[in-house]
């Protein structure tokens, strides 16, 4: 049915079996790895890097290279798309990310404009199309977005936050003028991963890394309301694409998310799988759940952990093995290694 050599990951989200549970780690093209830090000091800076399809497609496959893994993953970044509707997006060395024009009044989200992926952004469709031909089939390309609530807050703040004043402060003064943020957003997210399947993604994800800070009403309001958008448009448009949405934070929600109509929801550290499993009644792929944390470790310990999050799966075919969150940056790459080889020699024993 696929072209692809490797069709585990597909298959799980698919809900067709597999022979050893598929794996692929948040942020494996990153920080940790010697050769990205080198191709990042060539390229100057992450935006260039991000901005230049040849370099972000050497290093997407990086991690393709170095280890077996089930999936790649896009090299670019959630906060592409806010830059493309002009807020000027840049990264200070060590600070993360910073936006030169925060997005504050009524007056400014009017004034959003609402790019067009194959213009404005499109290098991140370069990179999918020079990606596409370097894996030449071997394993799935997954693109992503942040979800409309994740993105505004970065919008909002101007940058990461603590405690996210700004932005909790529109919500709870201004609602409607959060909605029409966030519907601008939505739509320029939708066309966005539209693009990004015609380009050649085989999956895509939308990372909501914040929703876990809001109540359950502002929850299903701000966050899950617009991601259900976004999965209804692209089911509408790219039926055989599965989307996976993952809330950080989100374990209780588990239920309302999978009946989005999504096909896998990733699930952070915060619940066991044998939980997540229950709330979600194999309605969906699970994604994850090892906490990141772990690759600290011995490897002894690493062992023992890989165990638990397959044992606490349990038997099926709907467990795609992931972290919890991004790699930490300062993991040692040969833990990594040995993580994936015991995922491949502890996981087949789930797939009888
Ligand atoms: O997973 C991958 O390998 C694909 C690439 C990817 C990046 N960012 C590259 C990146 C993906 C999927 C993202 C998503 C992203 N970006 C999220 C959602 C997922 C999550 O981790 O919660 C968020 C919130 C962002 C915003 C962002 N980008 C932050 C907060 C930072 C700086 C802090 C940090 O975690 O490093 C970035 C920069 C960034 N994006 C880096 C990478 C590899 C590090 C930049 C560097 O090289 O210094």
């Amino acid at each position: 049915m696929h072209s692809i050599k490797n069709t585990r990951f597909l298959n799980v989200l698919n809900n067709e079996p597999v022979d050893r549970t598929p794996l692929w780690i948040m942020r494996q093209a990153g920080r940790y790895l010697p050769e990205y830090l080198e191709t990042r000091k060539r390229a100057g800076d992450f935006m260039t890097l991000a901005g230049t399809p040849e370099l972000a497609c050497e290093v997407t496959l990086q991690p393709i290279k170095r280890f077996n893994l089930d999936a790649a993953i896009l090299f670019s970044d959630i906060l592409t798309v806010p830059d493309a509707m002009g807020l000027g997006l840049y990264f200070e060395a060590g600070e993360g990310p910073r936006f030169k024009h925060p997005v504050r009044t009524p007056k400014d989200i009017e004034n959003l404009a609402t790019p067009d992926p194959e213009t404005e952004l499109r290098y991140v469709m370069d990179a999918v199309r020079l990606i596409r031909r370097e894996l030449n089939d071997s394993v799935p390309l997954i693109g992503f977005s942040g979800s409309p609530w994740t993105v505004a807050t970065y919008m909002v703040e101007g940058s990461g936050s603590k405690d996210y004043h700004h932005t909790k402060r529109l919500m709870y003064a201004d609602e409607s003028a959060l909605h029409s943020l966030l519907s601008k957003i939505t739509t320029t997210t939708i066309a966005y991963l539209r693009a990004q399947a015609d380009a050649g993604a085989q999956a895509l994800m939308v990372f909501d890394t914040w929703g876990g800070i809001l109540t359950p009403r502002t929850y299903q309001l701000f966050s899950l309301g617009y991601m259900q958008q976004i999965v209804d448009a692209i089911r509408e448009s790219h039926s055989s694409i599965p989307i996976t949405l993952f809330t950080k934070n989100g374990g209780m929600w588990l239920p309302a998310i999978a009946r989005t109509g999504c096909h896998a929801v990733g699930v952070d550290w915060t619940l066991d799988l044998r939980d997540a499993r229950a709330l979600t009644q194999d309605t969906v792929a699970l994604q994850g759940n090892l906490d990141p944390g772990v690759l600290y470790g011995t490897h002894a310990k690493i062992r023992e952990e890989v165990q638990r999050v397959l044992e606490s799966y349990g038997a099926g075919h709907r467990h795609i093995f992931n972290l919890g969150h991004g790699i930490h940056q300062f993991v040692d790459p040969e833990n990594v290694q040995y993580m994936i080889e015991t995922v491949h020699e502890l996981s087949p024993a789930f797939h009888k």
